[in-house]
């Protein structure tokens, strides 16, 4: 199978968060100790991929250049790409065609942020999953705001509805998609929603049609989280603070994913330990190297 290669979608208009995303977007907000954005980052890298498209505004652009550069602090390699206005997540597909050249991807939305057990497992088995799609069903308490999905009498997941004021089931399809290289052939053919957007359920319906979506659910043991109002971007902040001072790991670091994954050397870990110095992070990355 063609290497997988990776989007991170983080344009958007960010309205809910106003007045605080009028000058920045919405994936640079703090999340504890990191920029959001680190966070749908990790889960990247924890499915093994290396080469990721970051999909922002025109505006937003220089500042994720000015945060993530070309990548090669972590091993890994980056493109940047517009998208000129918020026109709905199965645009992103239009936009990475060139980039993703045919190969298979996954794409995270960048204000999603994603902790569990065997999370890491999971990631990889969807990425060895080479033909159709594979999306994740979390439960969560107020379907109704999300794309849910609906299933039949075996358990099979056979609808996913967007929005819906009558939700068939409690799962939220999250923020979280891998797809095969077909994926920017078919968004050429879904057409906008009554929103005017592309949508991304309209996307994942071809596949689901024919057979070829595999819905894997999360279990209550995982934590996906919403970032998009105060209250949840300062909930997502005190989760992250909470796990990290009680186990004293970090949550979502890029440095310690690309050295697990080998992607880089001490000598590089150290660099990136070294810059951030005075901070309860970089006091973790020294520790790494002496494990
Ligand atoms: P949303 O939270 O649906 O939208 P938003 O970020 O514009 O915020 P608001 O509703 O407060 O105006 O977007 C979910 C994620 O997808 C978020 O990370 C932004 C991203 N996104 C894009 O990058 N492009 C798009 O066209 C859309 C619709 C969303």
């Amino acid at each position: 199978m063609t290497q997988r290669k990776g989007i991170i979608l983080a344009g958007g208009s960010g309205t809910r968060l106003y007045p605080l995303t009028m000058a920045v977007s919405k994936q640079l907000m703090p999340i504890y100790d990191k920029p959001m954005i680190f966070y749908p980052l990790s889960i990247v890298m924890l499915a093994g991929v290396r080469e990721v498209a970051i999909i922002t505004t025109p505006e937003d652009q220089a500042q994720f250049r000015r945060l993530l550069g070309d990548g090669s602090q972590w091993g890994m390699s980056f493109e940047y790409i517009e998208q000129p206005s918020p026109d709905g997540l199965a645009q992103a597909y239009l936009l990475a065609e060139d980039f993703l050249d045919g190969a298979p991807s996954v794409m995270v939305l960048g204000d999603n942020i994603f902790f569990g057990h065997d999370l890491p497992k999971m990631l990889r088995s969807a990425d060895e999953r080479a033909d159709g799609g594979t999306v994740f069903g979390y439960h969560v308490a107020e379907p109704q705001h999300y794309g849910v999905v609906g299933f039949d009498a075996n358990g099979q997941a056979n609808q996913i509805i967007e929005k819906p004021s009558e939700p068939p089931s409690n799962f939220a399809v999250t923020g979280l998609y891998f797809l095969d290289g077909d994926a920017p052939r078919r968004a050429k053919e879904i057409k906008p929603s009554a929103r005017g957007e592309l949508e991304i359920t309209s996307l994942l319906e071809t596949y689901l049609g024919e057979g070829t979506l595999s819905v894997e659910t999360m279990g209550r043991g995982f934590a996906w989280l919403d970032t998009g109002t105060h209250g949840s971007l300062l909930d997502a902040g005190n989760f992250v603070r909470t796990l990290s001072l009680r186990q004293g790991m970090l949550v979502g670091s890029p440095e310690e994913i690309a050295f697990d994954n080998g992607w880089i050397d001490e000598v590089q870990l150290r660099e990136r330990a070294e810059l951030f110095g005075k901070t309860d992070y970089g006091a973790y990355l020294q520790r790494l190297l002496v494990r």
